[in-house]
């Protein structure tokens, strides 16, 4: 049996416990592995709320992106052998000893980066690539982050300011420092927003990247020298309401190959700002479920 986190019925914290799952067995096109570190997301909670349906029956074991050793290969997983290290999103829960991958969607961790910067890539960082991509960003260009201190925010800034991108972002005052020292200039989020803004940039901005919604980006939208240039990772309606798009994600083995390689030169880290042993999912899943988390949070299991 394989030890794993999840939950029993579709609300709060109170239904996550631990469940034994029986090993699973790689179908066509699939891998198992040995998870070694797995990211936490605002998606884990938000799924056993139910916010992207109730079909999936549970109990349903928790996270979405893993990292870790390549314990078996499925027919059609070519290019895939036992004991290669992988990552890549984990379609049936990211929170246990062992899970399985998509071969197609899974990439080859480089030897220089540890399993926790690569269980950090597939969701945020990946997410934070596609979402550049669409906005189609040039270097000189002024880039304004709602909710930049979190994940996917902490990634889009490194990955932006590589490409000669001057970033600007929301974000609460403890969150200022980090905002700083990932390049960036920190505008405190809250009432007077606009006016902070306004004085950071007081010929707008060129685009905006919402990782927030509601409120928080209504608030900022009218700095956009070209309304529209708006993509959101966090709220489908406002954005297309304020004349955005939410973000298309690409899903492929290329892209986490790409932020691989970005995180062996140095240009990008997670920031891992806490990590868990297995045994503490739930501690970690109600940090990121706070809103407040800061870079990535990770668990870790099956240290050698
Ligand atoms: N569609 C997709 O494929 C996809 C993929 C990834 C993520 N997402 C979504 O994208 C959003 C961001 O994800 P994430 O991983 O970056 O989340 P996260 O790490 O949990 O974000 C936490 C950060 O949000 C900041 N924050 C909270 N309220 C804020 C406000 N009103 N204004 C500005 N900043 C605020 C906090 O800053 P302070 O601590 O300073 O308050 C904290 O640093 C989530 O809604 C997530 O579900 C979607």
């Amino acid at each position: 049996m394989v030890k794993a986190f999840g939950f029993v019925a579709y609300g709060g914290p109170e239904q996550q416990q631990f469940l034994d799952r029986p090993l699973p067995e790689p179908g066509p096109g699939g891998l198992r592995i040995e998870v070694r570190a797995a990211g936490v997301n605002p998606a884990d909670w938000k799924k056993r709320e139910g916010w992207f349906g109730t079909v999936a029956e549970p109990p349903l074991v928790m996270g979405s992106e893993a990292a870790g050793v390549v314990t078996a290969v499925g027919e059609d997983a070519d290019g895939f052998a036992v004991g290669d290290e992988v990552f890549g999103i984990a379609p049936a829960g990211a929170f246990a000893e062992q899970t399985l991958l998509a071969a197609r969607a899974t990439a080859r961790k480089p030897a220089t980066i540890g399993f926790d910067q690569a269980a950090a890539l597939p969701v945020a960082a990946a997410t934070a690539y596609d979402a550049l991509q669409q906005l189609q960003l040039h270097s000189g260009e002024l880039l304004l982050i709602v909710g930049i201190a979190g994940g996917v925010g902490t990634a889009a800034t490194q990955i932006a300011r590589a490409r000669g991108i001057t970033v600007l972002g929301t974000a609460g005052a403890s969150s200022a420092d980090h905002v700083r020292a990932l390049g960036a200039t920190p505008v405190r989020y809250g009432e007077g927003v606009t006016d902070r803004l306004r004085e950071a940039a007081p010929d707008g901005v060129d685009a905006v990247l919402d990782l927030v919604g509601g409120t928080a980006v209504r608030d900022v939208a009218g700095a956009l020298r070209r309304p529209g240039r708006l993509v959101s990772t966090a709220d489908r309606a406002t954005v297309e309401e304020l004349g955005g798009a939410y973000v298309k994600r690409d899903g492929t083995a290329a892209v986490l190959t790409a932020l691989a390689d970005l995180v062996a030169d140095g240009t990008l880290d997670a920031h891992i700002s806490a990590r868990y042993p297995l045994e503490h999912a739930a501690e970690a899943i109600a940090a990121v479920e706070s809103g407040h988390a800061r870079g990535k949070l990770i668990l870790e299991m099956n240290r050698p």
